[in-house]
């Protein structure tokens, strides 16, 4: 068991601290937690929706694939800590802190 914080660019949201656990990805928590955080193809890395920045804990995920790779090059305003929530499946114990893009301009659900 580990802890996620899930910070926002909207800056009128605050942080929220969840719990997260092994095998669980980072949309599966966000989800199960009422945070928005869209995901057009229903988590199967065919689109790039649930993009998120990661801050910390980079390390307890999986390698990003070439897929993955492809879609967050699609996403709006990719940087060196982009990755596809639906793609973040924790593989261990540990905490993370995880940045959500303001959802306002996205177009999904
Ligand atoms: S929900 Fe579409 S790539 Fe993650």
């Amino acid at each position: 068991m580990g802890n996620i914080t899930f910070q926002f660019e909207d800056k009128a949201q605050p942080p929220v601290t969840v719990g997260i656990e092994a095998g669980e990805t980072i949309l599966e928590v966000a989800l199960d937690n009422d945070i928005q955080l869209n995901h057009n193809c229903g988590g199967v890395c065919g689109c790039s929706t649930c993009h998120v920045y990661i801050q910390q804990g980079e390390n307890l995920l999986p390698e990003m694939s070439e897929r993955e790779e492809d879609y967050v090059d699609r996403a709006r305003n990719p940087k060196y800590n982009s990755r596809l929530a639906c793609q973040c499946k924790l593989s261990q114990d540990g905490d993370l802190v995880v940045t959500i893009p303001d959802q306002s301009g996205i177009i999904g659900h």
